[in-house]
């Protein structure tokens, strides 16, 4: 199911397009991607974005290098590796489905293997988000209000979403709720993809701005936040969009649950806390828009919600505890 949404991205005759999500949703176009540095600057600029979107894009960048390439060797795709990842360093899928297209290529040095393990990955990930919205659908109840954080929606994966698909589940059992979508200054990822997104579901959907978050829950409208993740650490640390930290912390204010939604491969076995995360800093163009440009902007693009302020991370395997992720993900 993509509820009514155009594909995030398409591999066709050996070339990557990508729906432009910079346009969302006033045009739906795609962008061919022809070079390395095209698709570099499509995942730095987030005409691809969201964490499992842009591993599964690059892997099939990676592939199409080696594709086009006159003489493919190690040496070239994990060169090539290197400068993908180099696009945004905060999502941990980006290095995950590129370190695993190199493994595989290491393995069974052929184009063949890496287009096999691309798809794959793309496949996988469909299969991932169903499992999360099945795993999640009980936490929302009939006629309760959700609120969610930037797009862990359909664009940002390669069907259904990930905080999403707990939502589209419910939906398809005709459950009645209702979303609340902040909009996510400064680039609005909730008012231009997430909002469109479930309201093209026909699901019930309220667009917020992200300073009306405490009223709206004060106001009793939330029972429940769900968001994504770029990256959980050891420790349990959800790094997401900017701005998750302040819905976490008003949960814990207003005593509402807050869980959190992602892959298995958004788990970071090797950084043992949130602390430890490389947060993009992105340019303050950003967020000045037409204002006057003197001066000093503050723009990360993630922030840090402690595992504390976390209720539960659903995952494709069922929903644990966060400081207890890796030991249920090992198990
Ligand atoms: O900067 P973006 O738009 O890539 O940020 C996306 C998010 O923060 C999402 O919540 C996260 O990647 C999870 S997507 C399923």
């Amino acid at each position: 199911m993509n509820p009514g949404l155009p594909e995030t991205l398409k591999w066709e005759g050996g070339k990557l397009h990508l729906l432009d999500q910079r346009i969302l949703p006033h045009q739906q176009s795609y962008l061919t991607i022809e070079t390395m540095q095209d698709a570099w600057q499509a995942i730095n600029t987030l005409a691809v974005r969201g964490a499992p979107a842009i591993g599964v894009a690059a892997g099939f960048a990676l592939t199409q290098a080696m594709l086009t390439s006159s003489e493919p060797s190690q040496k070239e795709i994990e060169q090539t590796a290197k400068y993908l990842k180099s696009a945004r360093p905060t999502a941990v899928n980006l290095s995950w489905a590129v370190d695993r297209l190199v493994e595989s290529w290491i393995e069974s040095p052929s184009t063949e293997t890496l287009e096999r393990e691309a798809l794959a990955i793309y496949h996988e990930d469909l299969a991932i988000c169903q499992n999360i919205g099945k795993h999640g659908a009980d936490l929302i109840q009939s006629n309760q209000g959700v609120l969610t954080h930037c797009n862990a929606g359909s664009l940002a994966v390669s069907r259904l979403g990930t905080a999403t698909a707990p939502m589209y589940e419910q939906h398809s059992r005709g459950v009645p709720f209702r979303v609340y979508a902040d909009e996510t200054r400064p680039l609005y990822q909730g008012a231009r993809l997430t909002a469109w997104e479930l309201d093209q579901a026909g699901i019930d959907v309220t667009l917020i701005c992200d300073n009306m978050a405490a009223t709206t829950m004060a106001s009793g409208k939330i029972d429940l936040a769900l968001v994504g993740t770029d990256r959980v650490t050891r420790n349990g640390d959800v790094i997401n969009k900017i701005g998750t930290l302040n819905v976490a912390i008003l949960c814990k204010h207003f005593g509402i649950p807050f869980y959190v939604a992602c892959p298995s491969s958004t788990f970071d076995r090797n950084t043992d806390s949130g602390q430890k995360v490389p947060i993009e800093q992105r340019d303050k163009q950003e967020v000045l828009g037409d204002h006057a440009a003197t001066v000093k902007v503050l723009n990360p693009a993630f922030d840090i919600t402690p595992a504390a302020l976390v209720t539960g991370i659903i995952t494709e395997k069922g929903i644990t505890p966060a400081a207890g992720i890796a030991d249920f993900l090992a198990s």
